[in-house]
């Protein structure tokens, strides 16, 4: 494309024959006029031996659900330029989910811009300097992640940079309330989606395990494998002759196989709260509870984002909408669990024992 670019202007040089004209800093610079030839704002100009260059200083983004981000781009002329120039801006968006097809995302001009289909209204320009066209996102939503591509066009000259969106999560263990290995991959997904998350893909447990997160059972994966990730070899756990690592079974069948799982949860778009209560709670009592403070008790997923993005840090057991009892920690201090910070679990207690309660509620 860009020979084919070169060609052209090559051959419209030959053309127009006059036109070159040599400017005091040794740049040869060779204008040429489409349209109707006057030189007004309808003519593209391509710049001869002026390059446009397109960059990012941040080629991998991450960033946490129902937060903003900013994709990086920022593109500059070499020599650079004494007067402003038109120049367009796109960005095009490829999901993770969709290797194929690149869709638009928006398009600027100037003051002027255009945003399309789910990004209509989320996303405008930063151009906080000339040459800034990086692309803020507000609110992130679930699906956003994957590559985008900011291109610059000018005339017949374009340049683009690609940057990857992630989202910056946390990855949870999580077993049936009946107990260990219990769970085929269809309910392991649903388990997940239940504590307001989703099964964890390989890349989102190989970074927990490289975060440090060391759990003995197996879990199934996004992908249908069954794996666990051990940072201490231990006889308890597979043994001391394998090194450090995610262990994998292998693609499992789905609906036979039977093991935990691990989700994964990037939210940040409510507050999770240990309620203030005079007095412990059974499992029916927190439920309501919870409601009558115009929330609802918290889900597991929940309580990990708080903890991991909010730092919510709270030495009290607390029942969860699962039936589950948990608190987190980021201080680990004495009486307060182990000595590594973490979501602490009780398991599921009888429901008519008596705890403290974790609400979540989403403020508009
Ligand atoms: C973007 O998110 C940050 C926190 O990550 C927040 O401080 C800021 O106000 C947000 N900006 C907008 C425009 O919402
Ligand atoms: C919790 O206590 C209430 C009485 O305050 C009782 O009606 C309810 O059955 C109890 N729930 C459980 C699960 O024990």
């Amino acid at each position: 494309m860009r020979i084919l670019r070169h060609l052209l202007v090559l051959l419209m040089h030959l053309v127009l024959g006059s036109g070159a004209q040599r400017f005091s800093n040794g740049y040869y610079y060779q204008d040429i006029i489409h349209g109707n030839g006057n030189g007004n704002d309808n003519g593209e100009i391509y710049f001869h031996k002026i390059r446009l260059h397109v960059e990012s200083p941040e080629t991998l983004v991450s960033a946490v659900q129902g937060s903003n981000v900013t994709l990086p781009c920022h593109y500059r002329y070499e020599p650079a330029l004494s007067e402003p120039r038109r120049t367009r801006v796109k960005w095009f968006w490829q999901p993770v989910s969709d290797e194929g097809r690149e869709r638009d995302v928006m398009v600027a001009i100037g003051t002027r811009h255009r945003s399309y289909g789910d990004f209509k209204g989320r996303v405008r320009l930063r151009r906080s300097a000339p040459g800034d066209a990086s692309l803020f996102i507000n609110p992130l939503q679930s699906d956003d992640t994957g590559r985008y591509r900011c291109e610059i066009i000018d005339g017949l000259e374009d340049e683009s940079v690609t940057v990857h969106l992630k989202f910056r999560g946390v990855v949870f263990p999580y077993h049936s309330p009946r107990g260990r290995y219990l769970m085929n991959f269809h309910e392991a997904k649903e388990a997940c989606e239940k504590q307001d998350a989703h099964l964890a893909t390989f890349e989102q447990l190989y970074a927990a395990w490289e975060e440090g997160l060391d759990w003995c059972n197996a879990g199934w994966l996004m992908d249908g494998t069954a794996q666990y990730p051990v940072v201490v070899p231990r006889e308890a756990c597979g043994g001391t002759d394998l090194a450090p690592g995610v262990r994998s079974y292998g693609v499992r069948d789905k609906s036979l196989d039977r093991f935990d799982a691990f989700c994964f949860t990037s939210s940040i778009r409510g507050e999770v709260y240990f309620l203030q209560h005079p007095i412990k709670l059974n499992f029916t009592e927190a439920a309501e509870v919870c409601q009558n403070d115009g929330g609802r008790i918290a889900k597991v997923g929940q309580l990990y984002a708080a903890w991991r993005f909010v730092g919510l840090d709270q030495c009290d057991a607390g029942w969860l909408a699962d039936g589950s009892v948990r608190y987190p920690i980021i201080q680990p201090r004495m009486n307060c669990g182990t000595s590594e910070p973490g979501v602490r679990s009780f398991g599921f207690p009888p429901k008519h024992l008596k705890h403290g309660v974790y609400c979540y509620k989403v403020h508009w």
